[in-house]
Order: C-alpha cells, then structure tokens, then sequence
C-alpha cells in the first residue's frame, strides 16, 4: 500500500495495485470509430517492448533526450534549489533519470524520488536500477495515472517534477494542458518542471522512428490485443490484425492504431461481449504529437508556467524545457 505518511525508509515497497482495465477496453471498442488508451499499451510485456524500442535504431527520441540530458545535467541542477527532491511522471524504468540523479548528487547529498507510472513492472526496474546504482537515493514509487496527482503533496518541497520522454505527446493539446495545469497547482516558488517533448521534422524520420524494420513497435501495439486476451479472457487473433502508423501532417502528430485485416468476430469473456470487425477497420491505440519550439512554449503558458530555458540536441529535433509556475 502507497504510504501517507513523510518517507523516510529505504524499505519502501513497490506498491502492487493492478488497474482493471475492464471499463477502458468496453468503452473504447464500443467507440466509433474504436480506440484505446494509450495507456493499456503498458502492462509487464508492453513495458518490456518499449524498452527494445528505445533502442532501435530508427527510434531517435530517447537517445537523443539523452544525450541533450548528459550535455546538460550539470546546468540543469544548478538551475534548481538545493536539497530538492523529485518526482517523475511516466518514469518507465527511469534510465534517462539516473543521469539527472546523478548530477544533483554533486550538489546534495542525498534525493528523494518519486516515481509514478500505470506499469508496476517499469516501476520496479526503475526502482531496483536507480537504488542498485545510486546509494543516496531513495524511491518511493507510485503506481497509478497523470490524473491523480495526489502523491505530489506528499513529495517534499523544494520540488522538481519531471516529465520527460516526450510522453507528454501521447495526450492531446487539451488534456496536455490540464495536466500542466495540475502540476502548476501543486507547485511554489522555488519548484520547477522539467518536460522533454519532441519536435516536427522530416516525415521520413518520423515515419520510420514508428514503423521500425525489426518489427518491434508493432508487437509493442499488438500485445494490446493479447493483454486483453489474457486479462479480459479476449479471443484476439494478433495475425488478424496489422500495425499501422503514418504521419498526420495536420494535426502534427503520428498516430498508431490496429487494422482488422478480414471480417471477424471476437469474442471477451469478462465483458460478456462480441466485438464485430469489416475488414479494414481500424482501433486507434495511440497519438504521438510533435510540437514546434514556438507551440511547446505556448503549451507550458497555457499550462501555467513560464520557460526558464530550453535545450536543443545540434539537430533541434528534441527539447527538454525548464519551467517555472508563471
Ligand atoms: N519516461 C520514460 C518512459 C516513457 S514510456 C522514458 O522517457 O523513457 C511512457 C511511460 O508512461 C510508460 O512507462 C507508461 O507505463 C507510462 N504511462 C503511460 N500512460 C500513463 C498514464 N496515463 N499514467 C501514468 N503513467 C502512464
Ligand atoms: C512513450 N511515448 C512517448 C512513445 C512515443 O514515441 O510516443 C510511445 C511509443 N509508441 C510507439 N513507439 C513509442
């Protein structure tokens, strides 16, 4: 159970509450057209998949977020109070993190971190991975959604909530907004956010980054349809189904979804329910927006914060931007 009190033990647990992705799965496939959360992609499997996706080679974002992350770690923290502590939304297994970690150890002499994720897998790697490597600082994870940020008051002051990886893409501009706006709520003086969001460029790097020739991202959309057949007693077939991802200039964002490739009915035990699929329909599974300089510093505006900095890799094709509440 997630503890309400000050931490203060290095015992502190993985918490192990599993959603129940019941509602989710009936509400979007009753949808049309059919979609899902982005989210449901990341049960233990999902989240292993992701992590072979970062390290694709046509998958850019998390190696060059890391790169901008090791080039100015030390600038970074010598932007924030000292004694801060951290929380981070979407921590997957925190191994960007630890480079932050890292540099604000040279500056305190000890960090609480507060992770927070739907995947209670991620959870426990980054957990294990940043407590193996880096002795002075203490986890307290959280597993839950963005749209509980309760666990922030619980997160000493002074605060640094990172929200990095670009996840921030993954909601759309409405959504993106309340959330900053919540964290911008749970925030004082003295408290920054730090978000890594992903830029437009050349559609071919875009499109390729989420059509990568290994087949990884398409196992990591497919294994929705096996999650559901393994939580849910789902009868999906995944080789009736392709991955499909493209570039929507328009809305500036790539959008993944899964194409029923014939005529089918699938039955989910656990929802008492029949799904019916023409061929060629398809359930949206994810967005992924691309934001220009100009439109990401809106977005943090509107979110309540203003731009302390922004760095760029030489490429200008992923930002990690410093705010502070406005
Ligand atoms: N920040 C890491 C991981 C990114 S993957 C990185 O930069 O590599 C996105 C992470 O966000 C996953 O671990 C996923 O489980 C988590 N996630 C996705 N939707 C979420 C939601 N609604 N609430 C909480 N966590 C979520
Ligand atoms: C977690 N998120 C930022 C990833 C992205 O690029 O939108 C998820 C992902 N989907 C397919 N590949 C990676």
């Amino acid at each position: 159970m997630i503890s309400a009190t000050q931490p203060h033990s290095r015992s502190y647990t993985c918490p192990t509450t599993r959603p129940d992705i019941a509602t989710d799965v009936l509400e979007g496939l009753c949808r049309v057209p059919k979609s899902l959360p982005p989210k449901l992609l990341y049960d233990a499997r999902g989240s292993a998949l992701f992590e072979q996706i970062t390290d694709l080679p046509e998958y850019y974002p998390t190696r060059t977020e890391a790169a901008i992350l090791a080039a100015h770690a030390e600038e970074i923290c010598s932007r924030l109070e000292r004694d801060i502590s951290v929380s981070e939304l979407g921590a997957g297994s925190a191994t960007k993190t630890r480079i932050l970690l890292r540099s604000l150890l040279h500056r305190q002499s000890t960090v609480d971190y507060f992770p927070l994720d739907v995947s209670h897998a991620a959870l426990q790697i980054a957990k294990d991975e940043v407590e193996n490597e880096l002795d002075a600082v203490t986890v307290y994870p959280q597993i839950g959604d963005f749209t509980d940020l309760a666990f922030l008051v619980r997160q000493p002051s002074p605060r640094l909530v990172l929200y990095i990886g670009s996840s921030i893409g993954n909601l759309e501009q409405a959504d993106a907004i309340s959330l900053l706006q919540t964290i911008a709520g749970h925030l004082s003086s003295g408290d920054k956010l730090l978000l890594g969001a992903d830029l437009v460029k050349d559609s071919a790097v875009l499109n390729a980054a989420y059509n990568d020739s290994a087949g990884i991202t398409a196992s990591f959309n497919k294994n929705l349809l096996l999650r559901i057949n393994r939580e849910l007693g789902g009868h999906f077939e995944p080789d009736a189904f392709s991955h499909v991802s493209f570039w929507n200039e328009p809305e500036s964002r790539i959008e993944l979804h899964l194409e029923s490739l014939c005529s089918q009915s699938v039955r989910v035990d656990a929802l008492d329910a029949t799904l019916n699929f023409y061929p060629g329909e398809r359930i949206h599974t994810e967005n992924s927006y691309k934001y220009t300089l100009e439109r990401l510093k809106n977005l943090l505006r509107y979110g309540g914060f203003q731009v302390e900095h922004t760095w760029t890799d030489p490429d200008c094709w992923f930002a990690v931007s410093l705010g502070v509440v406005a």
